[in-house]
């Protein structure tokens, strides 16, 4: 069997991570696993450079360039959250050139769903009835339990935990070490401190953190960017 093509938008740290984790992944549908092309990231300075080894091949407008490719946005940090969505809704790709990549140590049931464009870690845990939206991320050792429900766009650094029937809205980020107790909700594009621990809900765009977490301050959503609240949606992007 084949392999299949590989383009990761980006070249940051979670690009690299991710680069870093090509031959862990699920091999998709029909082939033998995945064939790293190389990175795109809109930084002239990068363009032409290889970072780890694997070549910088131009911006992100050359997803067009290998039509075969499939493709993974893994921009995005606490402090530009909304990179991710910028750039998908930049390139307007079709659903089916968005690789889905789920670490081979990830747990994920066959009751639990994920969204094209999504990146599941190493050891990430899903138990049950979890679903998590396009072009989401979780980071190693996170763990989502039954019937939570993580939005597009949205970030679950390292060793975050939420327990049972948490909503984790659009675009949000939740810092290393997050946990959110059960039926709690963080509102899309809000920013969960690293470490904190989430007894109430957030609303949207805010930045909480601490142990109980509290309400630091807002942080208003870019204009350009897409503020409809749709959970976990499995298909938007
Ligand atoms: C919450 C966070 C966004 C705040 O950053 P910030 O806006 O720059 O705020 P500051 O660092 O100025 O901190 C503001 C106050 O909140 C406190 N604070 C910051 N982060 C905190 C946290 N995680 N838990 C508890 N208190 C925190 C600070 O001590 C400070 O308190 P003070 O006013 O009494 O001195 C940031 O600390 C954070 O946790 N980011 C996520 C990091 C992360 O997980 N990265 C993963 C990358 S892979």
């Amino acid at each position: 069997m084949a392999f299949r093509d590989l383009l990761i938008v980006g070249a940051g740290g979670f690009a690299r991570e991710t680069a870093a984790a090509i031959h862990d992944f699920r091999a998709p549908r029909g082939s033998s696993g995945w064939r790293l092309l190389g990175f795109l990231d809109d930084d002239p300075a990068r363009q032409g450079t290889e970072v780890d080894g694997v070549p910088v091949l131009g911006d992100a407008e050359a997803v067009h360039k290998w039509p075969d490719a499939l493709v993974v946005v893994c921009t995005g940090s606490p402090t530009n959250r909304w990179s991710r969505t910028r750039i998908v809704t930049r390139l307007g790709l079709p659903d089916t050139r968005w690789a889905t990549l789920v670490h081979v140590s990830a747990v994920l049931p066959r009751t639990c769903e994920v969204g094209p464009g999504s990146v599941l870690m190493a050891q990430t845990v899903l138990t049950t009835a979890v679903r998590v939206g396009a072009h989401a991320h979780t980071m190693p050792h996170v763990v989502l339990t039954h019937d939570d429900d993580v939005g597009a766009f949205a970030t679950l650094a390292a060793g975050v935990r939420l327990a049972g029937g948490v909503t984790v809205g659009r675009g949000a980020y939740l810092g290393a070490g997050a946990m959110v107790r059960e039926h709690r909700g963080v509102g899309a594009w809000s920013l969960v401190g690293m470490g904190s621990v989430v007894t109430r809900d957030v609303p949207p765009a805010e930045v909480w953190a601490g142990v109980p977490a509290r309400r630091l301050r807002s942080a208003p959503v870019p204009a350009d960017v897409d503020v409809r609240r749709r959970g976990g949606d499995v298909d938007e992007c």
